[in-house]
C-alpha cells in the first residue's frame, strides 16, 4: 500500500469537499446572496491552500481534523455573509490599495474609553478633536466585559461580544466605528487571544468540570507538569505571582502567564482556534480595521522551552491571517511582541502581522535621552529597522504599558556596552535615582530573583517636566519640552505609523492617585493611565503655557510629516554624523527625499556641513528646528533640537 501523503492532492480534495459541504449546509443563505457566495468562493479558492497547510501543520494529527476544519470553514462563510455591505466595500477598496497604511498621512492615537471620555458616546463626541490632531487610526483599549476590581485594564476579557456596560453597547461600538471611518479614522482594537479572564463562560464551565471546556485551557491535576515547565520559563508578572501557574479549584493548577485571573488558552486544541477565529471575525464585522494581537509571544507552549516565540505561534498567527483574508480582507494585524528584537521582527510579514509595535525604537529613544548618546539608536536603525516593504512599524514613545529595555545584548556588546549593567543604569536613571537624572518614573515588576525591572511613567514625567515644574526652573522646563518634541519628531519621521498615547500631546504628568485604589495600587502602570483633564486640554491654545508649547510643537511635527511624501513607506538610511550626540537619517520615497537631524544633548553641537551637503536637497527648505544652516564648513545644532530638510 502506498502510504505517501500529498498535501496538495489532499488540499484540492478538501477544497472540493468543503465547498460542496458549505453549499448544502448554507443553501438558504446562498440563495439570498448569490453574489456574496461568488466572492467568498473566489477568496476561499485563493487562500484555502495556505490556510489548509497551516491548519494541518497545527492540527493534522488530530483524529477529528476534518471535523474541525469543516467547523472552521462554516464559521468563515457565516461571518462573511454577516459582513455589512459598507465593510465589504472597504474590503474591495483595501484590496486595490493594500499599502494604504504606509501613507505619510497616517497618524495613530490610543485611549482608554473611560479615562478619555467616560463612554463610547463620549468618544464619538471627541471626533472633532481627533480630526484637529490629524488622527487616522484610533486604538481603543479593551472595553469588553471584564471582572470587577482587578482586570488588568480590560486585558482580562470575560466576553468578546459584550461591551462592559458603563462604557456602552456593541451597537454603539459599531456606530462609533462607522463615524470614525467617515472621518477617515480606522478603528483599532485588541484581540486578547492568549488568555481569557477566569470569569469567561468557558472558564466557568471548566471550573464546573466540563471536560470540553477544561481542554480549552491548560489545567493540571498537580504540580508535576507545572514544575517541569517552570524549569525553563521566564516570570512575566513576578510581583503578582511567582512562576506561570495559579491554583485551579482546590487541588489543580492552571496556566496563567500574566495575572492569576488571566487563564492562558490552549491552542493545541483546534476548538480554541476555531472559537477565537469566530470572535475575531465578529469584531471585524463591527468595523474594527486593525486588530492588535495581544501578547503574541506566549500563545504556544512546549515543554523544555521558554514557551515564547515558538514556531507554532507564527503558524497560528498566519492561520488567523488566512482566516481574515477569506472573510474580512480589510482587516490588518498588529503584533504586540515586546521581546528580543530578532523575535519582534519574525512576526512582521504580509502573511502574518502587517504592522508591529517598534519596542526597540521606543526603548532606544529613552536610552538616548538618558545617555545623550546615539550609538545604540543609530546601530538599531541601521541594522534592524528595515522590514518587508509591504509592512509597517508602529512607532511610539509611550503606551499604556511599562518600558522594557528590550535591546539586544549582542548589539550592545558590539559597542562595548554590557547589557545587564546598562539596563540597571537605565532603571536607576528613570526611577530618578541616578545622580543628575531628570526623570520621575516608577519601577514595574521588579524581580527580586533576577534584579530585572521595567519602568512606568508618562512621557512628560520621564522626559523631565515633572521634576522641572516642581523643583527647578524655566530653563529645565524648556529642556523637558524639547526632549518631548525631539523623540516625537523621530517617530513622526522614521517610517511607519506614529502612535500617540493621547495625553502626551499636552504633556500630561504622572498621576499618583492610583496608590489609593486597592485594585490598582500594586500595578505602577496606572501612574501613566490618566483620567483626561479637559481643562488642561483647553490650555493647548495658549502658546506660553506648557500644554500649549508641547501641543503646538507636536502640531508642527505632524504637519511636517503630512506635508512631505518622503515620510511614506519605511525606507530609512542612517547617515553617520561624526558626533556622538547627533542622529541623522535620510528618508526616501519614490523621488522624494528628506534628511532629519536630532541632537540628544543639552549642549549646542556641530556637525560637518558636508553631511547635509551630500544630499541634493541641501539647499531646500529647512522645515523645522531653530538651528543654523551650514556655514563655514560647520552646521550648528541647538540643544535637543530636531531638524528636517526636505
Ligand atoms: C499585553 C498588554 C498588557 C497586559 C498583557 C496581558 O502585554 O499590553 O497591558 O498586561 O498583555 O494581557
Ligand atoms: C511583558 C510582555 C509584554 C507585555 C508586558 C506588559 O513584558 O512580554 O508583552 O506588554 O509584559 O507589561
Amino acid at each position: 500500500m502506498n502510504m505517501s501523503f500529498s498535501l496538495s492532492r489532499e488540499t484540492d480534495r478538501s477544497f472540493d469537499r468543503i465547498s460542496s459541504y458549505l453549499e448544502t449546509r448554507l443553501a438558504d443563505v446562498i440563495a439570498n446572496d448569490p453574489r456574496g457566495w461568488q466572492i467568498f468562493v473566489q477568496r476561499l479558492r485563493a487562500h484555502f491552500p495556505g490556510l489548509f497547510e497551516l491548519y494541518f501543520n497545527l492540527y493534522g494529527s488530530h483524529y477529528d481534523f476534518f471535523f474541525h476544519l469543516e467547523d472552521l470553514l462554516t464559521n468563515l462563510a457565516q461571518a462573511w455573509f454577516e459582513r455589512p455591505v459598507e465593510l465589504r466595500e472597504l474590503d474591495s477598496t483595501r484590496e486595490t490599495n493594500p499599502l494604504w497604511f504606509q501613507s505619510n498621512q497616517m497618524l495613530g492615537g490610543v485611549i482608554y474609553v473611560d479615562l478619555f471620555a467616560e463612554n463610547l458616546e463620549g468618544v464619538k463626541a471627541k471626533i472633532p478633536y481627533f480630526r484637529e490632531l490629524g488622527l487616522t487610526y484610533l486604538h481603543l483599549m479593551p472595553l469588553f466585559k471584564m471582572p470587577k476590581g482587578e482586570n488588568d485594564g480590560g486585558y482580562a476579557v470575560s466576553s468578546y461580544r459584550d461591551v462592559q456596560p458603563p462604557l456602552g453597547t456593541m451597537e454603539q461600538l459599531a456606530s462609533l466605528a462607522r463615524e470614525l471611518r467617515e472621518a477617515g479614522i480606522s478603528l483599532v482594537m485588541d484581540l486578547v487571544f492568549n488568555h481569557t479572564s477566569d470569569e469567561h463562560l468557558w472558564a466557568e464551565k471548566a471550573r464546573a468540570g466540563q471536560s470540553d471546556f477544561m481542554e480549552m485551557y491548560r489545567i493540571f491535576p498537580d504540580r508535576t507538569e507545572p514544575n517541569a515547565y517552570e524549569r525553563t520559563l521566564r516570570e512575566i508578572f513576578p510581583e503578582e505571582h511567582r512562576g506561570a501557574f495559579s491554583p485551579f479549584q482546590n487541588d489543580g493548577w492552571v496556566w496563567t502567564t500574566f495575572h492569576k485571573y488571566q487563564w492562558d488558552l490552549n491552542y493545541a486544541n483546534p476548538a480554541v482556534f476555531n472559537r477565537m477565529a469566530e470572535e475575531m471575525l465578529f469584531l471585524a464585522n463591527q468595523g474594527v480595521e486593525v486588530i492588535r494581537l495581544d501578547a503574541v509571544a506566549f500563545i504556544w507552549k512546549q515543554m523544555g522551552t521558554n514557551c515564547e516565540n515558538l514556531p507554532q505561534a507564527h503558524t497560528l498567527i498566519r492561520a488567523f491571517n488566512a482566516v481574515a483574508r477569506i472573510s474580512a480582507p480589510a482587516l490588518l494585524f498588529k503584533s504586540e511582541a515586546i521581546v528580543h528584537p530578532d523575535e519582534v521582527a519574525r512576526y512582521i510579514d504580509p502573511a502574518e502581522c502587517q504592522l508591529s509595535y517598534n519596542p526597540l525604537l521606543m526603548a532606544l529613544l529613552w536610552n538616548s535621552l538618558a545617555t545623550r548618546q546615539v550609538n545604540l539608536l543609530s546601530q538599531a536603525l541601521a541594522a534592524r529597522f528595515n522590514i518587508h516593504p509591504q509592512t509597517a512599524w508602529v512607532n511610539y514613545v509611550r503606551c499604556h504599558d511599562d518600558i522594557g529595555w528590550t535591546f539586544s545584548d549582542e548589539d550592545a556588546a558590539r559597542l562595548g556596552i554590557n547589557g545587564t549593567d546598562h539596563r540597571h543604569f537605565l532603571n536607576e536613571f528613570y526611577r530618578g535615582r541616578f545622580p543628575g537624572s531628570f526623570a520621575r518614573g516608577l519601577p514595574f515588576q521588579e524581580n527580586v530573583k533576577t534584579g530585572d525591572c521595567r519602568i512606568s511613567g508618562t512621557c512628560a514625567s520621564l522626559a523631565g517636566l515633572e521634576k522641572a515644574l516642581r523643583e527647578e526652573g524655566p530653563n529645565e522646563v524648556d529642556l523637558a519640552i524639547r526632549r518631548i518634541l525631539l523623540i516625537h519628531g523621530i517617530i513622526m519621521t522614521a517610517g511607519g505609523i506614529p502612535l500617540l498615547y493621547l495625553g502626551d500631546e499636552i504633556a500630561a504628568l504622572n498621576d499618583y492617585g492610583y496608590l489609593n485604589d486597592p485594585h490598582k495600587m500594586h500595578d505602577s502602570r496606572w501612574v501613566h493611565r490618566l483620567r483626561m483633564d479637559w481643562e488642561k486640554f483647553k490650555m493647548r491654545i495658549d502658546p506660553d503655557g506648557v500644554e500649549g508649547r508641547v501641543y503646538q510643537g507636536m502640531q508642527k511635527l505632524i504637519a511636517v510629516r503630512k506635508m512631505n511624501e518622503a515620510f511614506c513607506g519605511n525606507e530609512l538610511t542612517i547617515v553617520p554624523t561624526e558626533n556622538e550626540h547627533v542622529l541623522c537619517f535620510m528618508r526616501a520615497y519614490n523621488d522624494k527625499r528628506a534628511v532629519v537631524f536630532a541632537n540628544f544633548s543639552e549642549k549646542v553641537q556641530t556637525v560637518p556641513s558636508r553631511i547635509l551637503e551630500q544630499f541634493s536637497i541641501y539647499n531646500k527648505e529647512q522645515q523645522i528646528g531653530r538651528s543654523n544652516l551650514p556655514s563655514s564648513g560647520k552646521m550648528t545644532i541647538e540643544p535637543l533640537d530636531f531638524l528636517v530638510f526636505a
